[in-house]
């Protein structure tokens, strides 16, 4: 890589887990599904990487609708996995992180990705957001030779992968456009639309945190004729009645 190109490629972010701030830990996130999920993909990295199982479950595709929780739950999990292993590192990774103009520069960047986790001591969960937007379905028309390339050389390291020490989560909103070789490699998770009383519990709790009455949020959300579908609508529901209740409010 040239110098010039090279000063134009941003660097990779990589979050110390134990600097993930606390609105990520687990404790703080609603629903039994939602901690099943979590605990199972904590485990799974944690005894990984605890007996040192090279070949082990590469990661987690999470997939579902908008809001519901699965960029965050990937954030708990390595926030969680920093509580138990010293040295652990979070990298962040999405489409603008891989699309580069040129012919081979994104194989280039994924195996960097890679490396980076291979060169630090310690451990790594990889986080791919959005991973649809990154790796195309092979079987779409208009596939692109560069991007069947850079493909291939995502799979490729994904095979390579020593999960005694690096975990992947990857994300997306579309599972349809995800390339099945992906999907094959990973353990798939379908984060589904909430019920009613996980929607209450994610209101109630968000309620507290900024002093907006519970009771008048439940009614609403108890007379919706559809429910809210994820955690992020609930959270938009709150913040209505939270500006109400700026907007009445006496400045002495
Ligand atoms: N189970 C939950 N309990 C409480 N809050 C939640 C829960 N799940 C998600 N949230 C909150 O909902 C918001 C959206 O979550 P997040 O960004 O992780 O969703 P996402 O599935 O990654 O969405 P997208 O597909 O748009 O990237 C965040 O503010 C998050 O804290
Ligand atoms: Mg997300």
């Amino acid at each position: 890589m040239s110098r010039r190109i090279r000063q134009l490629v941003k660097p990779l972010r990589v979050i110390e887990t134990r600097e993930i701030p606390e609105d990520y830990d687990i404790t703080r996130f609603a629903g039994e599904e939602y901690k099943k999920i979590f605990n199972l993909m904590f485990k799974t990295f944690y005894y990984q990487f605890r007996e040192g199982v090279k070949r082990g479950i590469k990661g987690f595709l999470l997939h579902g609708e908008p809001g519901t929780g699965k960029t965050s739950l990937a954030y708990a999990v390595a926030r969680e996995l920093g509580k138990k292993f010293r040295d652990t590192y979070l990298i962040l990774i999405d489409a603008s992180d891989i699309a580069r103009p040129l012919y081979g520069e994104s194989e280039m960047r994924i195996v960097e990705v890679f490396e980076e986790a291979k060169e630090r001591a310690g451990y790594t969960v990889l986080l791919f957001d959005d991973v649809e937007s990154i790796f195309m379905s092979r079987g779409r028309e208009r596939i692109e030779s560069w991007h069947i390339a850079q493909d291939n050389v995502f799979f490729h390291m994904l095979d390579e992968l020593d999960t005694s020490r690096t975990g992947i989560v990857a994300t997306t909103n579309w599972f349809e456009l995800v390339d099945k070789a992906l999907v094959d490699r990973m353990y798939p998770i379908e984060f589904r639309p909430l019920d009613l009383e996980t929607a209450l519990a994610i209101a109630e709790r968000r309620c507290m945190e900024l002093g907006v009455r519970f009771e008048k949020v439940k009614e609403e959300i108890c007379s919706m004729s559809s429910l809210p579908r994820s955690a992020r609508e609930v959270e938009r529901i709150v913040i209505k009645h939270y500006i109400e209740k700026l907007e009445r409010l006496e400045v002495s």
